[in-house]
């Protein structure tokens, strides 16, 4: 695995590697690396010639600096886990990347004003800013994404839309521990015991979609209470909305898709997931 930590440098050898006629596949991370991410390498393992991945802690898409500080930088474990899997690992310096602090402004429209963009101000503006830099540096043929951050996801997709860019975005399915709970950076700072009553999360998601056939408002209520019934569970938001447009779904007949999404807090650490109902 050869790994790059300058900009000028990435894009060199990604240029030589195109030249080549060779593909590339892209997987953006902030590192504290999981099977989640693993399964996105291996599936861009399997489509292109040449895998990138990229470690990186993107300051300027975090809300706060204590949560910036406190997120896992545990670099040696994460190569360990890809080393077989990825061709180049990109590690800048947040210097590197931001020689001075970025200015783009990003704006996704209504995309961006519910759920993760309501709770978090900023936070898909600076997503957008690392990965629009990030496309535009590597140009690979494919980027992968996992549908555990199924807002980002689409906010991506809008962006390679809006700016035209060619590079096809590859969803990737939620990869989960075994008791359901949606693997996370996050889910090391739980206690054991939290760890094992957030397998609730997904089995309650999952057998709301049972009750596909009762008014929205109904199951949306369903879902909190019985999630905020756990003493150490507080439900920030949970959301049933149209799969393409996030839009409120208020009968779950009309749209072609519809999915559920949660935030919620776990001894103070924030969790999200989420469900597809059709
Ligand atoms: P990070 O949280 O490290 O996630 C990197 C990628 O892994 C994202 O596409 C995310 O959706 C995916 N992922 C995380 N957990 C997953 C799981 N349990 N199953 C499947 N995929 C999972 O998302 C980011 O980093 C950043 O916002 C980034 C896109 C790198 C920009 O800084």
């Amino acid at each position: 695995m050869l790994i790059i930590k300058s900009v000028e440098e990435l894009m060199n050898v990604a240029f030589r590697v195109k030249s080549n006629g060779k593909s590339v596949g892209l997987v953006p991370t902030m590192g504290a690396l999981h099977a989640g991410h693993v399964s996105l390498l291996q599936k861009a393992r399997q489509e292109n010639e040449v895998v990138v991945c990229s470690i990186f802690v993107n300051p300027v898409q975090f809300n706060h600096t204590e949560d910036f500080e406190k997120y896992p930088r545990v670099l040696e474990h994460d190569m360990s886990l890809i080393a077989d899997i990825a061709d180049i690992l990109f590690i800048p310096s947040e210097k590197e990347i931001y020689p001075t602090p970025p200015t783009e402004q990003y704006h996704f429209g209504f995309l961006e004003t519910v759920m993760e963009g309501a709770a978090r101000p900023g936070h898909f503006n600076g997503v957008a800013t690392i990965v629009k830099r990030l496309l535009d540096w590597i140009t690979p043929d494919k980027a992968y994404f996992g549908e555990k951050d199924y807002q980002q996801l689409l906010i991506i997709r809008q962006l390679v839309k809006d700016y035209k860019l060619n590079v096809q975005i590859v969803p990737c399915p939620i990869v989960r521990e075994a008791n359901g709970l949606a693997m996370s950076s996050r889910n090391t700072r739980l206690s054991p015991e939290a760890l094992n009553k957030a397998g609730l999360i997904h089995r309650v998601l999952s057998l709301s979609t049972q009750a596909i056939h009762y008014p929205v408002e109904q199951i949306k209520q369903l879902v909190i209470k019985e999630l905020n019934d756990v003493p150490e569970f507080e439900v920030e938001y949970f959301e049933i909305a149209d799969a393409t447009t996030l839009q409120p779904v208020t009968d779950m007949n009309t749209p072609e898709s519809v999915m559920g999404f949660i935030a919620l807090h776990v001894e103070g650490v924030r969790l999200i997931d989420n469900i597809k109902y059709k």
